[in-house]
């Protein structure tokens, strides 16, 4: 057994016995938003004062075919807002969020990751922190499993090194990479380590004539509160480890609801929800509706014309938004429904210049590759709950806490395809995550669902009370793979397993 379980359970037993004083907790969660910080938070920050920043791609070294970048993890300070001090941050390369690095399909990318991240003190002392290693994943991505940020393969701190290989052999979609050291996820990703990777195919993309240049806007959301020194706070504590932590303010990008000036014309958005926890309802302040033209793995076949769009942690969504017909100084916000308050405004665009557009939204994008149902052998349930285990509750998958010394889960074969039926029967939603593939939402609370309206997924929420089936493809990867809830503080207390991909019988 590792030993950072351990020790986790004994933070778990702590919380345990605080408890007790869960009223008092309560109260306090009321007066500051729902994330049970006991540290007073800055409030009222205005929105709109600062300009959205895009994060600075990434250029490669090519040695032989191979784009190669060297990364470090460090400590940075950054200015989320114009009336905060600097915040420091953990980042890639000492930035929030972390440089984006543009792939392209079939052309292998090495990143060499450095680890000069400071070690704490209390770590150092015990030994424990042996184990607390920040590894590297690429999420989404169909990779080796000695590249895919396996939290039991950390860096080691004091500039100790890991290299990543990722294949990119996928269909093009927007990836993106986070720390995964277990038990730390949530408070590692919230100082900051995650960053964007475009997976790009230009046989594909150049087609079909998308907005791009400064009209291909990443848009990374973050939530965050900050203390009255401008530091990130966190707390992990019984009301954050069942909910999941929140944070007070919306960042796009690392900036508190920044502003963008746009032009009469089509703007292709990349969205990731880079929250802990937070789910957000996107809609446009205008009325005019999201053109979603892309999920987690990539294209949608055809565009779908929405209202609102709802986006749980991972999840990404590719997205057009038309500003041909708006007058000039028209402010167009990006509300989030789901919030109220310092939560229900994510950005503001504000049309600025009339320009002539020529792009039109494609009606078609991409052939959709349907699963053949009917190939599947197995099936597997996989039960999401929340109990009581050593004296702490947390979250279990099939009755269990995470533990690498467990057994697999599930040990698929190769090439097989495999139907995975998600069971929640708690009052929490959960957005389940699968390493290594993109699968196919295939049914939902026994309601068979047109696969192709939800895209290629490797994150699907399982709505509280209900049940989910995907149809998962396994590849040519053999190895020990993890699967999660996306829920930081729920994977960090324990929602995840392991699947085993075993080589043809
Ligand atoms: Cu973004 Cu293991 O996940
Ligand atoms: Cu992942
Ligand atoms: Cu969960």
């Amino acid at each position: 057994m590792r030993l950072p379980r351990r020790k986790f359970l004994r933070q778990l037993v702590t919380f345990a016995g605080a408890a007790l004083c869960l009223p008092r907790l309560r109260t306090f969660a009321q007066s500051h938003g729902h994330d049970g910080i006991t540290t007073s938070a800055i409030t009222g920050l205005a929105p709109f004062v600062d300009a959205l920043r895009i994060p600075p791609v990434l250029k490669p070294k090519t040695v032989k075919k191979v784009d190669t970048y060297a990364m470090t993890m460090q400590v940075g300070s950054v200015k989320c807002h114009r009336d905060l001090p600097a915040t420091e941050i953990w980042g890639y390369n000492g930035i929030f969020p972390g440089p984006t690095i543009v792939a392209h399909k079939k052309r292998a990318v090495s990143i060499v990751q450095t680890n000069n991240l400071p070690m704490s003190h209390d770590g150092h002392e015990t030994g424990e922190m042996a184990h607390m290693l920040p590894a590297v994943h690429l999420h989404g991505a169909e990779v080796a499993p000695d590249s895919d940020g396996h939290p039991n393969d950390g860096i080691p701190f004091g500039g100790g090194t890991r290299e990543y290989l990722y294949p990119n052999q996928q269909r093009a979609c927007a990836l993106w990479y986070h720390d995964h050291t277990h038990g730390k996820t949530g408070e590692r990703v919230l100082k900051g380590l995650a960053g964007l990777y475009l997976l790009r195919d230009a046989s594909i993309e150049a087609k079909l004539k998308l907005p791009s240049g400064a009209r291909e806007v990443p848009l990374i959301i973050q939530d965050r509160s900050f203390g009255l020194d401008g530091q990130f706070l966190y707390a992990l504590n019984p009301p954050t480890v069942e909910a999941g932590f929140q944070g007070d303010n919306l960042l796009v990008n690392g900036v508190v609801q920044p502003f963008m000036p746009v032009e009469t014309a089509l703007y292709r958005f990349r969205v990731l929800n880079g929250s802990n926890s937070r789910t957000y309802k996107l809609a446009l302040s205008s009325g005019d509706p999201l053109i979603q033209i892309g999920t987690d793995g990539g294209l949608l076949q055809r565009p779908k014309t929405l209202v609102s769009l709802d986006l749980a942690p991972s999840e990404r969504a590719d997205i057009i938004i038309d500003f041909t017909k708006l007058p000039l100084g028209s402010q167009v916000v990006l509300q989030n429904l789901n919030g109220a308050g310092s939560t229900a405004a994510i950005m503001r665009f504000d049309v600025t210049k009339r320009v002539k557009e020529t792009r039109k939204v494609p009606a078609f994008l991409q052939p959709w590759e349907e699963l053949a149902e009917s190939e599947s052998v197995i099936v597997r349930d996989f039960t999401l709950a929340r109990q009581t285990i050593d004296g702490a509750l947390i979250w279990t998958i099939n009755g269990k806490a995470y533990d690498s010394a467990n057994a697999p889960l599930a040990s698929p074969v190769v090439d097989s395809l495999e139907h995975w039926n998600f069971i929640n029967p708690t009052n929490h939603p959960h957005p389940m995550h699968l390493h290594l593939v993109q699968f196919q939402v295939v049914n939902i609370n026994g309601v068979p669902q047109e696969p192709s309206e939800f895209g290629w997924k490797d994150t699907v929420v399982v709505p509280p009370a209900s049940e989910v089936t995907i149809l998962v493809k396994f590849g040519k990867y053999t190895g020990r793979y993890v699967f999660h809830c996306h829920n930081l503080e729920h994977e960090d207390f324990a929602m995840m397993g392991e699947f085993q991909v075993l080589p043809k019988p």
